[in-house]
């Protein structure tokens, strides 16, 4: 068949299969790096875990009723405005030749926190992807969607090392490493954050740069003392074993040896801000730990903090007195998830 007869056909099919599909709505969670962070970008294992926090997509034809919601938007307008949901939608019409209905309608809900290093970009991707495929009638997949989510990670963040997309897309508490783009291992871990440890409080301490020009900071640190940067993602990298190994048995006290340390380690690497080490040594002369989660953040906040104490309350009292908002999630939200089809 020539292309042009492809091309055809492939609309053929679209246009019957929006007749029949009204509406789709797919979720996705948002994440936390408990440990290896950055050091992923370079070969090193990540533990990272889903939270409860999700993104809701939900496509409609327009011959659906109408909303009396402005959050309803139409597609082809949005990817006029939002690059990278342009790309989002380029990859998939892309690889399955298949170009997306210009009155196909869009509304997107989260409780993820944006730009903070929660993975909200990732569950857009993965939860976007996961919403077009089923309308352009592929099967469910979640390593066809992790992967087309990977690409649209890289084109945001330049050097993506892919633990977002893939934690957002399996859910649970994950182990990850990527040795080359094309080979990335991970293993589902079958345990849980012991119920019996001290809960966990989230500390949005903001940030003003994205991921990939955190990631590239990072380079650079690695290119004015690579033995020194070495040495660095090494001790990460048994940090992030030692902590999934007091996960697994249950070991408080070295869990919160790992974050202390982690948190250190990150502060090496640069990517912790002076307000937030301040916040840090502050919740750790209380007798917690804390550590950033994720890209960082140097010039303001460092994103989004993991801190740990006995009593949340005195927690919230130093973020309060730091200005900084805090909320709980529950860790190990399910992984990307069919919400509703109407046909
Ligand atoms: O975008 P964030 O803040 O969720 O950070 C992602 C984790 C990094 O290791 C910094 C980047 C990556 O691709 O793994």
């Amino acid at each position: 068949m020539t292309s042009d007869k492809r091309f055809i056909t492939a609309l053929f099919f679209l246009s019957l299969i929006s007749f029949v599909m009204k509406k789709i709505v797919v979720s996705a969670p948002g994440k936390i790096h408990l440990s290896g962070e950055h050091a992923v970008v370079y070969g090193k294992p990540a533990v990272v875990v889903s939270t409860s926090k999700r993104m809701y997509v939900t496509l409609e034809t327009s011959n659906s009723p109408a909303k009396n919601d402005d959050s309803q938007v139409v597609l082809s307008n949005l990817r006029r405005k939002d690059a990278y949901i342009n790309e989002i939608l380029k990859i998939i019409e892309t690889k399955y030749k298949i170009p997306l209905s210009d009155s196909l309608l869009i509304t997107i809900n989260s409780d993820i926190v944006r730009s903070c290093g929660m993975g909200s970009s990732a569950a857009l991707a993965v939860a976007l992807i996961g919403a077009v495929l089923l309308y352009i009638g592929q099967p469910w997949n979640r390593q066809i969607i992790n992967e087309l989510a990977f690409q649209a990670e890289k084109f945001k963040h330049g050097n993506a090392s892919g633990s977002d997309p893939t934690i957002v897309t399996h859910g649970g508490l994950l182990w990850y490493r990527k040795e080359l783009d094309f080979l990335k291992t991970f293993w589902l871990l079958p345990f849980k954050i012991p119920k019996n440890f001290a809960p966990f409080l989230l500390i949005n301490t903001g940030r003003v740069e994205n991921t990939g020009e955190l990631v590239k900071a990072v380079r650079k640190r690695k290119e004015l003392d690579k033995p020194g940067f070495t040495s660095l993602i090494t001790r990460i990298e048994e940090v992030t074993r030692g902590m999934t190994g007091a996960i697994h048995d249950e070991d408080e006290i070295d869990f919160r040896d790992s974050i202390q340390e982690n948190e250190r380690l990150l502060e090496q690497l640069g990517v912790v801000s002076i307000s937030v080490k301040q916040l840090v040594r502050k919740i750790e002369s209380i007798g917690g730990v804390a550590k950033i989660s994720g890209a960082g953040g140097i010039k303001s906040g460092s994103g989004v903090v993991l801190a740990v104490h006995e009593d949340p309350k005195v927690l919230m009292d130093i973020s309060q007195k730091f200005n900084f908002p805090y909320f709980q999630a529950i860790f190990g939200g399910e992984g990307v998830k069919i919400e509703q089809i109407v046909t």
